[in-house]
């Protein structure tokens, strides 16, 4: 070997060792950097109803904090995605549009993904189905009544005379138009429908606090001419006055709106609804 070739690979193996070294401190300094790990414990309600026998229970999964999103529905996808694909939950936007991930945190009906994890890793997350549904399975309650419900208040502008429908636009002023304000942002995520206790109890016949509002927005609004059946068709002492103000509809409300103050605003106009149908009678 010649001393050129000698000296030359003794100064690459001197290079690779000090590259080697500079990856052993970056690697050392690295994990000295590195957070500790934030262990979070998530328990979840679970119910398969396609296994025979199965009764709900709560399932307890840990998480590291700093390998997930900061949301509650974040912790819900990587429980799904990294430890148990069975667990089954609603979800679509990610960012309170859409309202399919209502569910019950920690004693509270709201969006998943409106919730941030309580970073307190002594305390456990528990999250549960919203209350008084029938459960189709794990986190995901059956809406069908609410649907029928919905659809029963007819939440479309209607019209007397439907020759014209179409045809042009249905004109609003602005401070018509500013009525409908805190009311049309309602996403239907039955939080407040289901923090009800008059709901709970009677929701086969009362509508409750998310369809009334959407009740109460058709009956204000300038355009529809059909208010007074609207009013017509809640007069039956379950619809409407079941509602006793509470108003826990409006604390839980995830969307910061007041559906206990629509609901009171329908009563008073049923009281002028029914003094007008009296003295016509
Ligand atoms: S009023 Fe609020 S809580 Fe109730 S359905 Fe609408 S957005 Fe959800
Ligand atoms: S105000 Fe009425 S609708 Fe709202 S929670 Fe109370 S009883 Fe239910
Ligand atoms: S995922 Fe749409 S509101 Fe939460």
């Amino acid at each position: 070997m010649s001393a050129v070739y000698f000296a030359f690979s003794r100064n690459v193996l001197a290079f690779r060792n000090s590259g080697a070294l500079v990856m052993v401190r970056y690697a050392q300094t690295a994990a000295a950097l590195a957070p500790e790990p934030r262990i979070k414990k998530f328990q979840v309600y679970r119910w398969d109803p396609d296994t025979p026998g199965d009764k709900p229970r709560m399932q307890t999964y840990e998480i590291d904090l700093n390998a997930c999103g900061p949301m509650v529905l974040d912790a819900l996808i990587k429980i799904k995605n990294e430890i148990d694909p069975t667990l089954t939950f609603r979800r679509s936007c990610r960012e309170g549009i859409c309202g399919s991930c209502a569910m019950n945190i920690n004693g509270g009906n709201t969006l998943a993904c409106l919730n941030k994890i309580d970073p307190n890793t002594n305390k456990t997350t528990k999250i549960y189905p919203l209350p008084h549904m029938y459960v189709v399975k794990d986190l995901v309650p059956d809406m069908s009544n609410f649907y029928a419900q919905y659809k029963s208040i007819e939440p479309y502008l209607k019209k007397k005379d439907e020759t014209r429908e179409g045809k042009k636009q249905y004109f609003q002023s602005v401070e018509d138009r500013q009525k409908l304000d805190g009311l049309y942002e309602c996403i239907l995520c039955a939080c407040c429908s289901t923090s009800c206790p008059s709901y709970w109890w009677n929701g086969d016949k009362y509508l409750g606090p998310a369809v009334l509002m959407q009740a109460y927005r058709w009956m204000i609004d300038s355009r529809d001419e059909f208010t007074e059946e609207r009013l017509a068709k809640l007069q039956d002492p379950f619809s409407l006055y079941r509602c006793h103000t509470i108003m826990n509809c409006t604390k839980t409300c995830p969307k910061g709106l007041n559906p206990g103050k629509a609901i009171a605003e329908i009563k008073k106009m049923m009281a002028t609804y029914k003094e007008k149908k009296a003295a016509v009678s």
